[in-house]
């Protein structure tokens, strides 16, 4: 090898090692979505069949999604799961009045409507999916806020 070629190789080394170095330095970590289901493959999806069929998403976000013809200011139900729990999930969608439950503050039309006419099992199944709804700890805190904000309209502070 000419020591030119070897300047020039050596030259790429540094620069490779340089920029690898450069990027631990400056690469923060992707923390990517931070919700997650804990569903079984079988909950998910006779859950979120149930929930496509009972048209949940003309009112509420999940993974983003919603029916965009709709604009009703419903809390997103990303992350539920961590905010309430499942006996509380049958509970709301068996009441007759869920605003006993949970006040709302909006036009009737809008509102939660009961679904305590829905059979048992189907009841049992919604509040099942709606508890595998989870939000990474690190989230948590924010996703409580948005939630609060949506059914109260006042700015949290906890
Ligand atoms: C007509 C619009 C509408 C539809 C359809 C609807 N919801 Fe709701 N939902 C709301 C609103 C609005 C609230 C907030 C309380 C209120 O204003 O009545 C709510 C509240 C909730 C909550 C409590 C959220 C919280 O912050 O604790 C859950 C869970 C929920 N809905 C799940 C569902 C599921 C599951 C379906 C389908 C079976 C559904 N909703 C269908 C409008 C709707």
């Amino acid at each position: 090898m000419k020591s030119g070629e070897k300047i020039i190789l050596a030259g790429m080394a540094v620069l490779v090692v340089g920029l690898g170095g450069y990027r631990v330095i400056t690469h923060k970590p992707d923390r990517g979505i931070p919700y997650h289901s804990t569903a079984s493959p079988e909950l998910e999806a006779q859950g979120a069949a149930l929930y496509a069929k009972l048209s949940c998403k003309d009112c509420h976000s999940l993974w983003t999604e919603r029916n965009m013809l709709q604009f009703v200011p419903a809390p997103a139900l990303d992350g539920i799961g961590s905010i309430r729990s499942e006996d509380w999930f049958y509970h709301y969608f068996s009441a007759p009045n869920p605003q006993a439950i949970l006040p709302s503050r909006l036009k009737k039309q809008y509102r939660m409507p009961s679904y305590a006419q829905l059979p048992e099992s189907q009841r049992r199944l919604l509040a099942q999916y709606m508890a595998s709804l989870k939000v990474d700890d690190w989230y948590l805190a924010q996703t409580r806020k948005a939630e609060y904000e949506k059914l109260t309209g006042k700015t949290y502070h906890p």
